[in-house]
């Protein structure tokens, strides 16, 4: 239920009819509740002032994106114009970006990456020889990788020669083919990059699982070739070793009674921002040119091209959708919709702050390669830590590496490559996290530390008896080609180690630990890799519930969950249930999706999830806003306890889970008991039985978009296998559909 709040209702009647085109000022506005926690807020139509000192267009006018001028450190002076100007987009990053291998053979003559080239052609050309797809694949990267360590720079030119002449690439922008590959395949955009891939992947033997799956997953499914089977890690005692023979300690410490009464914790939890600093006001919203709400957007059904000149307006009847200033569903968050999020929290919260917050990943804007760049990543960090800073108390947040937080996106390489330039090529992302939590106040100097050396990644004590372990979940991320070499190593980045060993200390110090992430593990398999989320579900098994607490996780935009069982999930059943991950829907409304925010109450002492509320806004509202004279209204949507917290049907003897938990009265989950993995695995039985659960569950998913797709009994009773599927393995055995495994499109 919408409950506007009273002054911000006072405002907007007052300025109903005074069609300026102004935000108002200083719009001052309370929390109200109806009951219980059921707050909702309306922010007000100014943009926050304070938020950045500087400006490069000054927030004041609906018609323009306001654009902060942010600070880049060491320099002195601002981020260049480039990384945050409407038009002209830039059309690949600097040439400094581009980070080659070291050069390991000597080429034999001149005109080297020209034979390759023409011995490639002619491999693609002559396929009635008898080699299978797949091999023919993997000699096409035999040839890569000899003249990748050659002649490492002459590579780009190869691949924008290969794509322009076999269209490697989708010319949806209205650019030509060669302009795509040539932005596409540049050293500094995916050349460079790729040309580390050819010259380290290990290509010997018959059918070598590096070029697998680089044909895979890179060159794509036409090369003919699959992934190779998982890797056994029962074998040769492989698991054994990696716990260091220690066995399970799975009791679950008994938490005093005079903590029963204590003032539970405050927790946030917020994802995926992306905003996007080009967002151009009046450009196409629904887009099919790539990236939407930009000033090169269009729509081929209603137009042909992109507007000409730059900057310039496509006719009306050219248009589909008008992007508007507080965003659209089809595209990143602009500015205003970005900071309201984060001013809504303590309004959400009863004007109170949180006590700490959690931020799983993904701050950059979703984009076309070319326009991404290093810089643009360290501007978006800034701008938005700052941001948290300014809204959300004393912190700490603790925030982790998204896979758009990086330039390329979705690239992080481990720390085990051969040459000194590669393996240092993210360290100015690295870097800056360090610096920025440092300096944000949330992290002392010694602890700051791990974040350079651990990919952004952290083990942090923030309370007594809490732990926050945060990984840098690129590497069991499909979409990072650095895991397609040294693929026999189910973690040849080390996080995984870090994550055991540090799981290990917190095991005898008797801390309870959070694992925050970005990307999940698992649900329906299709992000993440069999063989690192699997051995990440061994670990899971191995240290939880007494040790892991909770694992944070976000990336689809969805509010979803995902059950990790005992015995690696052979049989999931609620007694077998140890963890829960929760995903956190996204702030970004992109793609058909409104923008949310988390808040946990969590138990001071166990750590906990007691409940949470769910908060949003509806973005379908935005267009009408300039003239309502407030902002988005961010309301209640729900409280999970209250939403799922009826277990009447799979009660047996007023029990769930074999008898282990005794429910009330009324067939409620007890309230003193946490919403733990129990909790949620008995939330799946019990949706088996009321399949509206499930329809109540993708309302949610999606935030109560207009745009979700429906759920029939195939969809219903995959998105239960995906709730109990929480590494790719098992995600890729539950059934699939259109519109099954997510609400968005
Ligand atoms: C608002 O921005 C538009 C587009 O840049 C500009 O044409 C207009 O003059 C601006 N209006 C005001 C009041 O600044
Ligand atoms: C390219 O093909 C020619 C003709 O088959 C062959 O002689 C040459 O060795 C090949 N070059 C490389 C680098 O494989
Ligand atoms: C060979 O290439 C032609 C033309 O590209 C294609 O039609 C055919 O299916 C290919 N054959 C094989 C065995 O890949
Ligand atoms: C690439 O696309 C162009 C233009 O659409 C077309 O003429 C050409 O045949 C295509 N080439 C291949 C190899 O598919
Ligand atoms: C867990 O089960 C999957 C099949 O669901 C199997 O591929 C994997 O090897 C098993 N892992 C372990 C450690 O037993
Ligand atoms: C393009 O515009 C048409 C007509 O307005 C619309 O039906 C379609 O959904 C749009 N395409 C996309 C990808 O949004
Ligand atoms: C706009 O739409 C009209 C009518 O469909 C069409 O004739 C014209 O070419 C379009 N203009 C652009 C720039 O796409
Ligand atoms: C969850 O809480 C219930 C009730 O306190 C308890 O019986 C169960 O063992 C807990 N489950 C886990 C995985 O900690
Ligand atoms: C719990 O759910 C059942 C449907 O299975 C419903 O009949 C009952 O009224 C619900 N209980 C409460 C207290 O809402
Ligand atoms: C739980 O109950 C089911 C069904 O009655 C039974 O098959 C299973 O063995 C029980 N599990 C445990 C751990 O008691």
């Amino acid at each position: 239920m919408l409950v506007i709040s009273s002054v911000a209702l006072t405002w907007a009647l007052l300025f109903v009819g005074s069609a300026s085109s102004k935000p108002v000022e200083a719009v001052s506005s309370t929390t109200s509740a109806s009951s219980g926690d059921q707050a909702s807020w309306t922010a007000p139509s100014a943009f926050p002032s304070g938020v950045f000192k500087h400006w490069r267009v000054k927030p004041g006018n609906y018609s323009q994106e306001p654009r902060p001028a942010v600070t880049k450190f060491g320099s002195g002076g601002y981020f260049s114009q480039s990384i945050d100007q409407p038009y002209p987009l830039q059309t690949g990053p600097p040439a400094s970006n581009a980070v080659y291998p070291d050069k390991k053979e000597q080429a034999p003559h001149k005109n080297y990456a020209k034979e390759i080239e023409a011995n490639i052609t002619s491999l693609i050309a002559n396929n009635n020889t008898q080699q299978i797809a797949c091999q023919r694949c993997i000699s096409g990267l035999r040839l890569g990788q000899k003249l990748a360590k050659a002649a490492p720079h002459h590579v780009p030119g190869v691949l924008i020669d290969l794509c322009t002449r076999y269209n490697f690439t989708s010319t949806k922008s209205g650019l030509s083919q060669a302009e795509v590959c040539k932005r596409e395949y540049s050293g500094a955009t995916l050349g460079s990059s790729l040309t580390q891939l050819l010259s380290y992947a290990d290509l010997n033997g018959e059918n070598p699982s590096d070029g697998l799956y680089l044909c895979a997953n890179v060159v794509g499914t036409s090369s003919g070739c699959k992934n190779p089977a998982p890797i056994d890690l029962n074998a040769d005692g492989f698991l054994d070793k990696w716990f260091g023979g220690k066995s399970k300690r799975s009791a679950i410490r008994k938490r005093s009674e005079s903590v029963r009464n204590k003032k539970h914790m405050r927790l946030l939890h917020f994802s995926d921002i992306h905003v996007d600093p080009r967002f151009f006001v009046g450009g196409e919203a629904q887009c099919t040119s790539g990236q939407c709400c930009r000033s090169d957007s269009f729509n081929s059904t209603v137009a042909h091209a992109p507007p000409s000149p730059p900057g310039s307006y496509l006719p009306a009847a050219n248009i589909s959708e008008k992007a508007v200033y507080w965003g659209n569903y089809k595209c990143d968050a602009p500015w205003p919709l970005a900071v309201s999020a984060m001013q809504s929290v303590k309004h959400l919260n009863k004007g109170e702050d949180v006590d700490m917050s959690v931020y799983t990943g993904d701050m950059v804007t979703h984009d076309s390669d070319w326009h991404l760049s290093n810089d643009l990543v360290t501007y978006t960090q800034q701008a938005i830590f700052d941001t948290m800073k300014h809204f959300l108390g004393n912190g700490p947040v603790f925030s982790a590496i998204g896979n758009h937080d990086t330039a390329p996106a979705d690239q992080s390489s481990p720390n085990s490559l051969p040459d000194k330039g590669p393996r240092d090529q993210f360290s100015y992302d690295w870097d800056n996290l360090k610096r920025l939590f440092e300096a944000e106040g949330w992290f002392s100097h010694e602890e700051a530390k791990q974040v350079s050396r651990h990919y952004g990644g952290y083990s942090i004590s923030p309370r007594k008896g809490l732990r926050v372990i945060t990984l840098n979940s690129d590497f069991w991320y499909k979409g990072n080609r650095y895991n397609f070499i040294q693929t026999s190593n189910p973690d040849h980045g080390g996080i995984l180690r870090y994550l055991t060993d540090e799981l290990e200390a917190a095991e005898q110090r008797r801390e309870r630990v959070w694992i925050v992430g970005h990307v999940l593990t698992g649900w329906d398999g299709s992000n993440g890799l069999s063989d690192p989320t699997n051995l990440f579900y061994q670990i899971v098994d191995h240290y939880a519930p007494r040790t892991i607490a909770h694992i944070f996780f976000g990336h689809t935009h969805e509010d979803q969950f995902n059950v990790f069982y005992a015995n690696n999930g052979t049989q999931r059943t609620s007694v077998n249930a140890k963890a829960v991950s929760f995903m956190a829907p996204s702030i970004t409304p992109g793609s058909n999706v409104n923008s949310a925010v988390r808040i946990y109450t969590v138990d001071p002492e166990t750590y906990e999830v007691h409940d949470y509320d769910q908060f949003y806004t509806q973005v379908n509202d935005f267009p009408g806003l300039p003239e309502s004279q407030h902002g988005p209204i961010w309301t209640h949507l729900y409280s999970a306890r209250e939403a799922y917290g009826n277990f009447s049907q799979s009660a047996v003897s007023g029990a769930v889970a074999n008898g282990t938990v005794k429910l009330t009265d009324q067939g409620y989950w007890p309230a003193q008991a946490p919403l733990n993995a129990t909790f949620w695995s008995a939330l799946t039985d019990e949706m088996e039985k009321r399949s509206e659960l499930v329809t109540q569950f993708r309302h949610f998913t999606g935030r109560d978009s207009p745009k979700s797709p429906g759920c029939d009994s195939g969809c219903i009773a995959a998105n239960i296998c995906y709730m109990r599927s929480g590494n790719a393995i098992l995600g890729q055995q539950c059934p699939t559909g259109a519109h099954y495994a997510s609400v968005q499109s």
